[in-house]
């Protein structure tokens, strides 16, 4: 017999090799996923988070959430950066199912996270960005506890290899009380890893932690993509999801202004500069440098042209030719990239 879904197989396949490559490397998560979209139709869509017109209302009267409109695709790293008060911990928690939206919907590998609440939720591991766990638990307790509440069948090999990676399995016996804020921040971790979601929310996770769980966290991150895990991560140390991140979402003032991919982001906002220490100091800019952005500074000492990474490419040799020409010579040539961060504070600024 012929497979229902045969006259469309061709098709599919197509769609499926066209987002398996990323960054010339094949992608064993999205293979997976257009697998399982194979199997079972009702799951085609790429996205494994759909957040449509969604609004938040706290019962003081204050709009946290504006009509945020979000897709999050399968298997990716996604980062989502806005200041203090953004709504990124209230977007976060109306996934997660602890805020009621006011309006709109969400869904989590194709299931409501109302109408069908705890299918959505079971997919869901949430590190919270607030300490908050039973203090007299032991480790394991508390992480064989957490996967019991999603129904889940005890588990102790994955419960210790959890523990194994989180380096807490010399700690299992120790009561939360006994840890360091650094291992207990762990413990949260090995919570959320619990009962194997599907998408990890790590929200702020590496706040106030040192540089060798801060590392160790990414490369858990990393790892964890690998298996296919979905992550969706807030953080206020910018460079870190210019180091992690696939993409890229800003949220200001409820409203999210900007979804990208990071690369893209960075190409197409990204400005370079072009620093010359000048051989004797300029009192003015000389009219015919006009068209370029420059700006004097260190009492004429210094020039420095700002340009855009990709557009304007070929002025840079034309502006050092141009100030041969006016024999303006420099004793030494600095170039510097706009990070994520210069992007992220300038669009902040220009929306407030
Ligand atoms: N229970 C609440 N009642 C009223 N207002 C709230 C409540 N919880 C949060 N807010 C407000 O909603 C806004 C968004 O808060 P939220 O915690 O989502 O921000 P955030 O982006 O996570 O900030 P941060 O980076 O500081 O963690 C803030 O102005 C906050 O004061
Ligand atoms: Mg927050």
């Amino acid at each position: 017999m012929r497979p229902l879904h045969e006259g469309t197989r061709r098709e599919r396949t197509v769609k499926c090799e066209s987002r398996l490559v990323r960054g010339g490397r094949i992608e064993k998560s999205h293979e997976l996923a257009c697998k399982s979209d194979y199997e079972k139709p009702r799951n085609r869509v790429q996205s494994i988070i759909s957040v449509k017109n969604l609004t938040k209302t706290y019962a003081s009267g204050f709009q946290a959430l504006k009509n945020v409109n979000l897709e999050i695709r399968r298997g990716e790293i996604f980062a989502l950066l806005g200041p203090n008060g953004a709504g990124k911990t209230t977007l976060i928690g109306v996934v997660c199912g602890t805020i009621n939206p006011t309006s709109g919907t969400v869904s989590a590998d194709g299931h409501d996270i109302i109408k069908e609440y705890r299918a959505a939720r079971a997919k869901i591991g949430l590190v919270p960005q607030e300490l908050s766990t039973d203090m007299f638990e032991t480790v394991w307790d508390t992480v064989c506890f957490s996967r019991g509440l999603f129904g889940k069948p005890r588990n102790d090999q994955h419960i210790e290899k959890v523990l194994r990676e989180l380096s807490l399995w010399d700690k299992r016996s120790n009561k939360i009380m006994q840890l360091s804020g650094g291992m207990k921040r762990r413990v949260l971790i090995a919570k959320a890893l619990s009962h194997e979601p599907q998408i990890l929310f790590l929200d702020e996770p590496t706040a106030g932690v040192d540089v060798d769980l801060r590392r160790d966290m990414w490369q858990m991150v990393r790892s964890l993509r690998e298996t296919g895990v979905t992550i969706i991560l807030t953080t206020h140390y910018i460079e870190e999801a210019e180091q992690m991140a696939d993409r890229i979402g800003v949220i200001n003032k409820g409203e999210i202004i900007l979804v990208e991919e990071k690369a893209a982001l960075m190409e197409k906002l990204g400005k370079k500069e072009l620093i010359l220490q000048l051989q004797e100091p300029l009192s003015a800019l000389p009219d015919s440098l006009g068209e370029y952005e420059l700006a004097l500074s260190d009492e004429g000492r210094r020039l420095t042209y700002t340009f855009h990474a990709e557009r304007d490419r070929s002025k840079m040799a034309e502006l050092l030719r141009k100030l041969a020409e006016l024999g303006i010579e420099f004793k030494d040539l600095q170039t510097r990239e706009s990070s994520l961060e210069d992007i992220f504070v300038n669009l902040v600024r220009a929306k407030s």
